[in-house]
């Protein structure tokens, strides 16, 4: 109850069957860096379907999520930026801001938009720019981001800043595993595209690497000036293929109808779990945050929950703020419902402990 592989594609035949034909006809790792000779077929394939699919002119690999984060966000910050992130953002996030090194910095309370919008009224009389930061779906809580009403905002204050208001989006753990037809928080929150859009394909897509989707001025300076792009090699061409094949799956009638029983399997897990008498936080993403609260408590019921068979994590400080230990349980596509009758008759252990 705690992998990421949210449609169960790491295991899916079409994935293997495309990795090892890439492998064996062409090679296992890309050889050098892209613009070198690190650029296979497979890497270009799959990154006019990350387009296609996002519905964006252009996207741009890197080795992971992390990466493109650390890769993007700086290049896009100069010395009158601010960046507004919100407080529960991504590790990812907050070490992209600390070497972006922007003029003014503004972290918001979670899901604040009143202080987000009088933070932006603040650097606008000393910055140029402003780059509003937030995951999509947050990663230790599985509730997300109003992507509407933030991109509203940022057009409200784009007059605002010479170089106007850019709102990037990292979307982990929403692309893939979240909408009708999982194209994550932008269509959850039925939100215009963003500006800048990272993903990784490490987790829904089942695969590994991290990706950029943005308008071709973005993504053509990216690849001109991020160096976690330009210096670092770039997945293999059979993890590509594989990716290009996760992707497909997700984008068709098939994909769409396992996103659809991952949904009635999480809904019915998480309602089973509040009649018990488990808080939980109302959302129908499968991260399914039990919030415990304590310390002592989480660990207990992880180890309570590991020797009955069930893997979840337990999240406590500093991974999460003091006071809010959860543990997070993941559903996936891949799970029967005699797995999580399973996972629920565990818990009923524990509540009459
Ligand atoms: C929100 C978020 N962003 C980025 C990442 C990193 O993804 P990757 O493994 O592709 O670097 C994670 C993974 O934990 C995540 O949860």
């Amino acid at each position: 109850m705690n992998s990421n592989d949210y449609l169960g594609l790491s295991m899916d035949r079409a994935l293997r069957e495309a990795e090892e034909y890439t492998v064996e006809s062409h090679a296992v790792g890309p050889g050098a860096v892209r613009f070198i000779s690190g650029t296979w077929d497979d890497h270009t394939a799959l990154e006019e379907r990350l387009a296609q699919f996002h519905d964006r002119p252009l996207a741009m690999l890197f080795s992971s999520a992390y990466a493109a984060m650390m890769g993007v966000l700086p290049s896009l910050v100069d010395d009158s930026t601010v960046v507004l992130s919100d407080e529960l953002n991504h590790n990812c996030i907050i070490n992209a801001i600390k070497l972006a090194g922007p003029k003014e910095k503004y972290v918001y309370p979670h899901l604040d938009l009143n202080v987000l919008e009088n933070s932006l009224e603040q650097a606008s009389s000393s910055c140029r720019r402003a780059i509003i930061v937030t995951d999509g779906v947050f990663s230790m809580r599985g509730d997300y981001a109003p992507l509407a009403r933030i991109v509203e905002l940022a057009e409200r204050w784009d007059d605002h800043f010479d170089d106007n208001v850019i709102v990037v989006v990292d979307d982990s753990h929403g692309v893939g595993a979240y909408g009708d037809t999982g194209r994550g928080t932008e269509e959850v929150s039925v939100s215009r595209p963003v500006d800048v859009l990272i993903s990784t394909l490490g987790k829904a897509v089942g695969v590994n690497g991290g990706y950029v989707v943005a308008d071709s001025e973005i993504v053509d300076y990216l690849r001109e000036i991020s160096p976690f792009y330009i210096y670092s090699n770039p997945i293999g061409p059979g993890e590509a293929a594989a990716a290009l094949a996760g992707l497909n799956i997700i984008d068709s009638e098939y994909g769409r109808d396992r996103l659809k029983s991952l949904y009635e399997l999480t809904v019915f897990f998480r309602n089973q779990l509040s009649q018990m008498g488990f808080e939980t936080i109302e959302t129908r993403h499968p991260i399914v945050a039990l919030l415990l609260r304590d310390t002592t408590r989480t660990r207990a019921m992880v180890d309570y929950l590991d020797s009955h068979g069930v893997l979840a994590t337990g999240l406590t400080h500093p991974v999460v703020p003091f006071g809010q230990d959860e543990i997070r349980l993941q559903v996936s596509a891949a799970h029967t419902r005699k797995d999580i009758d399973q996972v629920l008759g565990v818990f009923e252990g524990i509540t009459k402990l």
